[in-house]
């Protein structure tokens, strides 16, 4: 399968979930396509989205993790810094508040086009639990030849308690935050403690890639945190991305008939940074 097949059957087995006739189900998912769109126009103002249940975890998926996926998928693509670390034979990658698994089918989009095969094992950590079940089965998905593996870490970051006693993933090659920080920007004063921790533990070389809404309330926290903890920057920029989807809305099958466009423009700003 390819990613959008994988997000196909992943759809499929969260639709399975939704109680209620084709009709009632279809309604229910538009009615949270378009809370989606307004809950995250009000992140600023403390908006906390329960991720938790199966329709918001299928709208989710269908509009926002094909998106980001093509997004991860497209910077990758362009910077020859992140290139090269796939061409390792292995590789470790932690996806900080990646339970949805856009970060980690962006990744897997680019080993797929280039033909990459490193062995690669993605730590999908987030707090919703619920993520877990959609990408256990995930290795099976995809041709043997591409050697990857997800495991899911439950934390919290902004529960000390909760994501304290968690270091083995702080070795990992790469870091992504993507719609992460934006996420907590309510929560800042809580969940700084935990980046901070990760900023300065993670091992010297490992890359981070954060995307996120261009808005300096987000952008500039990472900074922050970059210049506080060693992290070169090696790509700044604030743009515009067109989402190319044409190759990609026929794996999508019935559902992009039924709900239209997945997340085409986004505006966004991402940062490729190097610890020291
Ligand atoms: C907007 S989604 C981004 C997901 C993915 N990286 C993407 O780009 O599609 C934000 C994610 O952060 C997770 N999250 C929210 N608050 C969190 C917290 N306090 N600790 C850990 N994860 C959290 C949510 O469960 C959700 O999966």
């Amino acid at each position: 399968m390819n990613c959008f097949q994988i997000i196909k059957s992943v759809l499929d087995e969260a639709y399975s979930q939704i109680s209620g006739n084709e009709e009632e189900k279809d309604s229910f998912i538009k009615a949270k396509l378009d809370e989606l769109i307004e809950n995250y126009k009000r992140l600023l103002d403390g908006i906390q989205i329960d991720y938790s249940n199966p329709i918001t975890r299928f709208a989710y998926i269908y509009k926002y993790v094909t998106s980001h996926a093509n997004l991860v998928y497209t910077i990758i693509e362009d910077s020859d810094e992140l290139n090269r670390i796939f061409d390792q034979e292995k590789v470790n990658v932690a996806c900080i508040g990646g339970g949805p698994g856009s970060d980690f089918l962006g990744i897997l989009k680019y080993l797929m086009r280039n033909e990459k095969t490193p062995k690669v094992k993605f730590q999908l950590c987030d707090r919703e639990k619920t993520w877990a079940e959609s990408w256990s089965d995930v290795d099976d998905k995809v041709d043997p030849k591409f050697t990857i593996s997800t495991s899911y870490l439950p934390l919290d970051v902004t529960d000390p308690l909760d994501w304290r006693s968690h270091t083995k993933y702080f070795q990992s090659d790469i870091f992504t935050m993507i719609y992460f920080m934006s996420e907590l920007s309510s929560l800042r004063d809580d969940a700084n403690e935990y980046f901070s921790n990760l900023f300065s533990a993670v091992k010297s070389n490992a890359l981070f890639l954060f995307i996120d809404n261009n808005n300096p309330e987000f952008y500039d926290w990472f900074d922050e945190l970059a210049k506080e903890h060693g992290l070169e920057i090696m790509e700044s920029r604030e743009t515009d991305m067109i989402v190319p989807f044409d190759e990609n809305k026929s794996d999508l099958g019935e559902y992009y008939d039924k709900f239209s466009y997945p997340k085409l423009r986004a505006n966004v700003a991402y940062r490729i940074g190097r610890k020291i």
